[in-house]
């Protein structure tokens, strides 16, 4: 009997007679000889048909197929006679399921990426972009493991919503019934509400900045994991930072080899993930970069050729704690041993891929917390649920952001975070 079988699944049916469904991904043969490559979204195979095998008519269709014709093809799975690992159909049946109407704009040729970025629908059918793609779903699959098996709740935290989280100089206005509304920039607020109610809660989300920049790390939607711990402080917050993100690029290494190679990343930058991260101050990173030459200065905020700089130093992520508080949210606890500071952290990744995460202890006294609402000139009513959560039970607690996208092109080793997610959202593109 002939099975339906995947690609991937190919190493266990060597010997037997399967049925793989999918599209032409390149062609090239001879008189004799006609060597398909076939992709149905779990791998490529190469399917050899030739014209010894098959009927004339079966040979002369397989010499006539275009790229990205929709094929079912039937064969015996041999195992490559020289690549280890690498499997092979010989045809002796194909069936046309559809013929491309027009010419496939995504060609073997070098295109621009605006091109490309226009073709996105199609692009993803390409190699690269499959394997980013894969790695971004183990990525997501490890994150809610890891919070799932490590006792926190997962809570859904509203897209919607009456106020501004980080600033609002990013918030995306919308019309909700009449009134404004702001599509969420972080489902913080919501975390600290469940951290009273769950103790250990996450959400994990897409999220919205209104960015005016046009950077390789910026994206106006984004996909974001927020823990929030009860009586967890700074230091805890490191801790479980640094366990987390080790324990998602663990996991990535071990189910993701083959896609990691199409991607040709250094993989030896991530097994160094197995030590402990280095911590150290503001002060400290604006003396990294004062040494190599910099003017930045005690008080300056980091751009993204800082973070590069600072990160250089180490090979693997670097958490930087304290910064200045005027730089900061509104919500971050005061060091209590020098106000003007924040009980904050951002973790830094290597290889110039900038901020990962975002995160600190936040204020739990509602006098305090109420002087930077207003510094912050936010608007008080707005926030009046979210000070309930220092009136009824005040608690120290922490937690942090984990943007997807940037932890994506940090671990695949590409250069912009637009091709991190299926379909980006960026400052021009809303298409497709
Ligand atoms: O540092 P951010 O702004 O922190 C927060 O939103 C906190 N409320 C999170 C928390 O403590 N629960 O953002 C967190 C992370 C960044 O480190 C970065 O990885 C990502 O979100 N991020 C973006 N990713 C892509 N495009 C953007 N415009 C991003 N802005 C932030
Ligand atoms: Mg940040």
């Amino acid at each position: 009997m002939t099975e339906d079988v995947y690609i991937e699944d190919l190493a266990s049916h060597v010997g037997d007679h399967v049925r793989i469904k999918g599209w032409l991904y390149n062609r090239r043969g001879s008189k004799r000889i006609q060597f398909l490559e076939l992709r149905d979204g779990s791998g490529i195979v190469q399917a050899i048909v030739s014209e010894a095998d098959v009927p004339a008519d079966v040979f002369a269709l397989a010499g006539s197929l275009e790229q990205e014709s929709s094929l079912i093809v039937e064969g015996a799975v041999r195992a490559h006679p020289k690549q280890e690992g690498v499997f092979e159909l010989g045809v002796d049946a194909l069936t046309l399921v559809a013929a491309p109407s027009r010419e496939y704009p995504i060609s073997n040729k070098e295109h621009g990426v605006e091109f490309l970025m226009d073709h996105r629908h199609l692009w993803l059918r390409s190699k690269r972009q499959h394997a980013i793609l894969r790695v971004r779903a183990e990525i997501i699959a490890a994150v809610r493991a890891y919070f799932d098996d490590h006792g926190f709740t997962l809570i859904d935290a509203p897209i919607f919503t009456p106020n501004a989280c980080e600033g609002t100089s990013t918030l995306f206005e919308t019309d909700y019934h009449g009134s404004p509304a702001y599509l969420t920039q972080s489902g913080q607020l919501y975390m600290e509400a469940a951290a009273a109610a769950f103790g250990r809660a996450y959400c994990f989300g897409p999220t919205f900045r209104a960015e005016k920049s046009k950077t390789r790390r910026h994206l106006a939607e984004f996909w974001m994991v927020e823990p929030e711990v009860a009586f967890m402080d700074l230091e805890g917050d490191m801790d479980l930072a640094e366990d987390f993100v080790r324990s998602v690029v663990r996991r990535v290494l071990e189910r993701r080899a083959p896609e990691l190679k199409v991607l040709e990343r250094d993989t030896t930058k991530l097994e160094a993930l197995d030590g402990p991260f280095p911590r150290i101050r503001y002060d400290e990173a604006i003396r990294i970069l004062q040494e190599a030459g910099q003017d930045t200065k005690i008080g300056d905020d980091f751009g993204a050729d800082d973070e590069t700089l600072i990160a250089s130093h180490f090979d693997r992520p670097v958490m930087v704690t304290h910064y200045p508080m005027e730089q900061k949210a509104f919500y971050f606890k005061k060091d209590p041993n020098d106000p003007t500071r924040a009980l904050c952290m951002d973790m830094l990744a290597p290889e110039g891929y900038g901020e990962i995460i975002g995160g600190g202890q936040r204020e739990d006294d509602l006098a305090t917390l109420d002087a930077a609402i207003e510094a912050h000139k936010l608007p008080m009513e707005a926030f009046d649920w979210y000070r309930d959560i220092r009136r009824y039970g005040g608690f120290p607690h922490a937690g942090f952001g984990l943007g997807i996208e940037r932890m994506v092109a940090y671990v695949c080793g590409i250069h912009h975070v637009r091709e991190a997610i299926p379909f980006p959202r960026m400052l021009s593109r809303l298409s497709p």
